[in-house]
């Protein structure tokens, strides 16, 4: 019956498909992608860049389990080609305006297992992604056990990833030759070496480019794999002339399900997640580019959205990295109802939203080292609506209404997302009832039944904290997330997130190394806003490393822990690392009364226009943002000294502005002299150009107001 069903359309709607035009230009025309299929109906794709192969034949389609056939045997139906030149706006983000400017091309294919697949192909000047839209009859169970996406990239070249992990993306990045990158996480970074014909006015020797996904909402994530094993080239005969294999051919991995397979709907159909590529003859080009963002759904979230806002805060954090504090209720105990004034008292006195509180409720005597579950939830005891006895919450939010100061409240699961999600709509109830409007999550702990982190039963229920928090008004900070795939476009209250070694890592184990916040900006920044947590100002740690209370809590010191870079550098990671609510993470008694200090005072998270300016992976950047008539810029450098100049051309015309620049101390140097900075005062206009000198692991802050 499905064969003959099967034979009728193809009579009906398919003329050869060799004279069907399968490609598409970016509106620009500097990108091509084809789509092709052959005579046993396998799909692929490849891309040109500047009328060169960039990424060579690469496999399309999925295996699934029951023998459904969702990789070949098809035919092409139709294609529709369409175009797209809008702009839209966003609340907050890196920029609130962004021009979504594609042309798309849709190839309806069908085969005889009765599989319709529609292959989405947009194209963009900054880059493409693509997606999978299949639909099987008479189903209603897809089990799909193997994702075929490859990226076969032609010419060899150098990459910046981290690791692939279904478990954590709080790695260490590695600067490699493509080809010898086994495996990597997304955004996945690299610049390959740019053909003698390619055609550009760009000085450029490399193409940078970036694989990544867009719009992760219920599917496993995708990392990427080096070469396809003998088994799977196998599977295809004639493998080798179908697909021209290269050197740097990555093939998508999915996270799997404790049993193995991928992801399960119960339905006939499914969408997949965007496969992107961005692209651009620059390595900031990549930082400028919209397309993840682009690539989701409008925002869904109607109404007033005021309570959606970005927010620089402080909290009762740090102490406890460093041992200094406890999450626990004892005497170390970092969240009572003294400290909790004392915070926001500094933070109304100092130009600061809001106060994130950790160890605030019971359960944490139990957080590290319980993974056993019982009836598939964990034994984990938190309980997200009992503050400790020594937290009086309603004096705390009280006094916090009166000063005009947010709480940011938190919720650590230990991975106890069973727990977590059953209590989900009476804890964000609880949490708005007490007046908190903000919560930071975390899931430091397995998964219950060896669920991984990164798979589609954690996706989904990440989904399900966003939309439960957006029903009750709650913005939201994940720690150990998912990562970013843009859905912020669509539910602005997901407003940032971890997913990367943060500030946390430098106080019990070897640290960040400098190169690490430049790497930052070109890989996982990619992908959205990150909350990093900078402004270490006790570098050294000298208030804490001799305290009697320091202890290593978690086994990962090496008992060498400090901050691997200078302060300027601090500051400046306000600027580069973006994050709509950032923190200033030290604890308030090293703020207090420093100078330097001031640059936090006057930063606004709220920006509306930013621009990287110069930069490249793993070794230095420069990024600019403007917030209603200010601009800050950041500048920051690896482990090199180096000097800078960057021209004021962003700065609006006929305008003077006064500069307050904290810059790096002449002798300043990560390693030997950390803490020497200096700052300086200039009038500037667009016509000046800046000199930057950056100390070896060092940076550079600027704060521009207009006179
Ligand atoms: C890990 C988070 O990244 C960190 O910010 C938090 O303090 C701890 N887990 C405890 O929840
Ligand atoms: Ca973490």
């Amino acid at each position: 019956m499905k064969r003959i069903i099967f034979i009728i359309i193809s009579l009906l709607l398919i003329p050869s498909c060799s004279s069907r035009k399968t490609e598409i230009y970016s509106p620009d025309k500097n990108i091509r992608l084809r789509f092709n299929i052959d005579n046993e109906g396998f799909i692929s794709y490849n891309v040109k860049v500047g009328g060169n192969i960039f990424i060579d034949d690469s496999r399309l389609g999925f295996e699934a389990k029951d023998g459904l056939n969702l990789s070949n045997s098809f035919e092409i139906i139709k294609t529709e080609f369409t175009s797209k030149d809008e702009t839209w706006e966003q609340i907050w983000g890196e920029n609130k305006v962004i021009r979504n400017h594609y042309n798309e091309m849709s190839v309806y294919l069908a085969n005889e297992d009765s599989v319709f697949l529609t292959m989405r192909f947009r194209l963009f000047d900054d880059g493409l992604g693509f997606r999978y839209e299949y639909r099987i009859k008479d189903t209603d169970k897809i089990i799909l056990t193997n994702e075929l996406t490859s990226f076969n990239i032609k010419e060899n070249g150098t990459s910046w990833s981290i690791p692939a992990s279904f478990e954590t993306y709080e790695l260490l990045y590695r600067t490699l030759p493509l080809n010898e990158v086994d495996n990597a996480n997304t955004p996945f970074t690299f610049k390959a070496t740019r053909p003698q014909d390619y055609k550009t006015t760009s000085k450029s020797e490399a193409i940078y480019a970036s694989i990544h996904e867009a719009a992760l909402t219920d599917f496993p994530e995708m990392t990427l794999r080096l070469r396809l094993t003998k088994d799977e080239r196998q599977k295809v005969k004639g493998f080798e002339e179908k697909f021209r294999v290269q050197s740097s051919e990555f093939k998508v991995q999915l996270a799997p399900y404790p049993d193995k397979t991928k992801a399960i709907f119960e339905k006939d159909n499914f969408i997949s997640p965007w496969r992107t590529i961005q692209i651009s003859d620059k390595a900031v080009g990549l930082i400028n580019s919209n397309l993840i963002l682009n690539l989701n759904e409008p925002c869904v979230l109607e109404g007033d959205l005021s309570w959606i806002r970005p927010m620089k805060y402080v909290g009762v954090w740090w102490g406890m990295h460093l041992g200094v504090e406890s999450w626990v209720m004892d005497e170390r105990h970092g969240a009572t109802t003294e400290n909790a004034k004392r915070y926001i008292d500094f933070a109304a006195a100092n130009n600061i939203d809001a106060v994130l509180f950790e160890g605030w409720n019971e359960g944490w005597e139990s957080w590290i080292g319980t993974s056993e579950t019982q009836g598939g939830v964990s034994l984990h005891g938190f309980d997200y609506t009992k503050p400790y006895a020594d937290f009086d919450i309603d004096e705390i939010m009280r006094y916090a209404k009166e000063k005009g100061i947010e709480v940011i409240g938190h919720h650590e699961t230990g991975g106890d997302v069973i727990s977590y999600e059953n209590q989900l709509d009476e804890t964000f109830r609880w949490t708005k009832e007490k007046g908190i409007n903000c919560v930071k999550t975390g899931y430091a702990g397995s998964l219950p039944d060896n669920h991984n982190h990164h798979g589609q039963y954690n996706v989904r229920h990440y989904r399900n904290v966003v939309k439960a928090a957006a029903r009750h008004k709650i913005t939201l900070d994940v720690h150990e997330p998912i990562k970013a795939t843009g859905i912020r476009r669509t539910y602005p209250n997901m407003m940032t997130r971890e997913g990367a070694r943060g500030m946390e890592w430098n106080a019990w184990s070897e640290g960040n190394p400098p190169e690490h916040h430049v790497m930052l900006p070109f890989t996982r920044l990619l992908a959205g806003p990150l909350d990093y947590t900078p402004g270490t100002f006790d570098i050294l740690f000298e208030n804490s490393r001799h305290s009697p209370l320091r202890k290593k809590w978690n086994g990962n010191d090496k008992g060498n822990s400090r901050v691997n870079t200078t302060l300027a550098k601090q500051l400046a990671n306000w600027v580069i690392l973006y994050s709509p609510l950032q923190m200033a993470s030290d604890m308030i008694e090293h703020y207090e009364g420093h100078p330097a200090f001031q640059f936090f005072r006057d930063f606004n998270p709220d920006c509306d226009w930013s621009e990287a300016l110069q930069g490249e992976p793993g070794e230095y950047v420069a990024i600019v943002r403007r917030a209603g008539e200010d601009f800050f810029l950041g500048a920051a450098t690896d482990g090199e000294a180096r000097e800078i100049a960057i021209p004021l051309t962003f700065l609006e015309k006929d305008y003077q502005y006064e500069t307050t620049i904290y810059a790096d101390g002449d002798d300043a140097h990560w390693e030997t002299n950390p803490t020497s900075y200096k700052i300086e005062k200039k009038t500037v206009s667009s016509s000046d150009t800046l000199f930057i000198k950056m100390a070896a692991g060092g940076g550079c802050a600027v704060n521009f107001k207009t006179l």
